[in-house]
């Protein structure tokens, strides 16, 4: 297989950024190269640079035309995006440049609790008031509409009723970064020829 770099979008504490970055640290065939996060004092940012991999910080007017992040993520060849926690919607033009290059996490079993206003503990609150017997993660391909790319795996956790806003986060996190490296490998490799 030839060579495969990735480029994770994170916009907040970056812990399924880091888990994906140490996932790939020993491979010899994927690699993260970038680390693209659209708030320079997030945490995620030291923390990546900390490991000695390449930040690009870039504000949202910028982010929102597309056209300079393309660039550089042609310039450093990047084949795949992972967002992990990043809060901006990608741009068309580069929706369009990755086509099915595009791999996100959304912490609920879609399409159930996704959709725009439906991040962090927002959703978590959303599937407590809901009643939900379970709740769970979604890896998904990411295409022009909002939480709806194609599914690539699901893994659900139960509730109890009892179940607080933070429990349900602290259960679905606990999914995310048992899964989404592993998945994100698996994709890759399926996809590569
Ligand atoms: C995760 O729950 C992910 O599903 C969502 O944003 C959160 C990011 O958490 N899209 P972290 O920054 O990786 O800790």
């Amino acid at each position: 297989m030839k060579k495969q770099s990735i480029a994770v979008f994170a916009s907040g504490t970056g812990t399924n950024a880091l888990r994906i970055i140490d996932h790939f640290r020993a491979a010899e065939d994927i690699a993260v190269e970038l680390l693209v996060c659209n708030k320079a004092d997030a945490p995620v940012v030291e923390k990546v640079r900390e490991r000695g991999i390449e930040v690009i910080v870039m504000d949202n007017e910028a982010f929102e035309s597309g056209l300079t992040l393309l660039q550089e993520l042609d310039y450093r060849a990047v084949d795949w995006i992972v967002l992990a926690g990043f809060l901006r919607k990608i741009p068309v033009n580069i929706i369009r440049g990755y086509h099915n290059r595009i791999i996100n996490i959304h912490p609920s079993l879609l399409p159930k609790f996704g959709g725009k206003g439906m991040y962090g503990m927002h959703v978590h609150r959303a599937v407590i008031e809901a009643r939900e017997k379970q709740t769970g993660i979604s890896i998904h391909f990411v295409n022009e509409e909002f939480d709806k790319g194609e599914l690539l795996a699901q893994y659900t956790v139960d509730l109890e009723d009892a179940d607080t806003p933070e429990e349900v986060a602290r259960k679905v996190q606990e999914l995310e970064h048992r899964y989404f490296p592993y998945i994100v490998e698996q994709v890759i490799k399926q996809q590569t020829p």
